[in-house]
């Protein structure tokens, strides 16, 4: 549980990648490994999810494979049994955490408000996604609903690009940020691999220069 989250961590982004077609799933995690950043959670809003997570777990074991849209405990059983290794939900769901934490999986259920960050910290969790981010209020918002949760660290998601990236990154109790703009389904779709790739390498060296010029790691 914890080397996941330390490679996430390390990383510093979650590209959300949302595969219509199985036979784009190898490619896209090429892609991605390529540009730098070989991470990846596929969401469960097609129904080649599955199957696009077994496909990656079998040809790119070097990337880091988790699940995310993930709305019921079947959904969950199945992402971890095509070889996902964290799972995402939108939002609170007791049931998908204390299923995922028996399997010993990290589990990251997104949360917009204070009551909601209360029901996860009651099931054992430190780390959230807070979603979404972007809407909510952004950076302002998040400082302001972790302020009375100290030790709870987050993934922000939600509106989150290139553009407004190291903000996020810049607050300490970032652990690291989930969205789709560095592999849009538009460009899964156009099979534009080459600039899921570009846009992976312009995320790493955002991520680097923020590590750079930052006192906490
Ligand atoms: C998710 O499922 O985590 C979000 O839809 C990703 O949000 P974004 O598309 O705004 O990046």
């Amino acid at each position: 549980m914890t080397q996941v989250l330390t490679q996430i961590r390390k990383f510093g982004v979650v590209p959300v990648v949302t595969i219509e077609d199985p036979e784009d799933a190898s490619k896209l995690a090429d892609a991605l490994l390529e540009g730098g950043l070989p991470c990846m959670e596929v969401a469960f809003r097609t129904a080649a999810a599955g199957e696009a997570l077994r496909r990656i777990a079998l040809c790119q074991p070097d990337l880091l494979l988790g699940a995310g849209t993930v709305l019921t405990v079947d959904q969950a059983s199945e992402a971890l049994d095509a070889g996902a290794r964290f799972i995402f939900s939108p939002g609170f769901d007791a049931e998908i955490v204390a299923y995922c934490l028996k399997q010993n999986v990290p589990v990251f259920p997104g949360v917009c408000t204070t009551t909601d960050i209360q029901a996860a910290l009651k099931s054992g969790l430190k780390v959230l996604k807070l979603f979404p981010v972007e809407p909510l209020g952004g950076t302002r918002y998040l400082k302001a609903v972790a302020s009375p949760f100290p030790g709870i660290e987050f993934i922000p998601t939600g509106g989150v690009d290139e553009g407004n990236l190291s903000c996020y990154l810049s607050v300490p109790i970032v652990v690291a940020c989930g969205g789709s703009w560095i592999a849009p389904a538009e460009s899964i779709a156009a099979k534009n691999f080459d600039g899921i790739r570009d846009r992976a390498v312009a995320t790493v060296k955002v991520v680097q220069k923020v590590r750079k010029g930052s006192t906490h790691e």
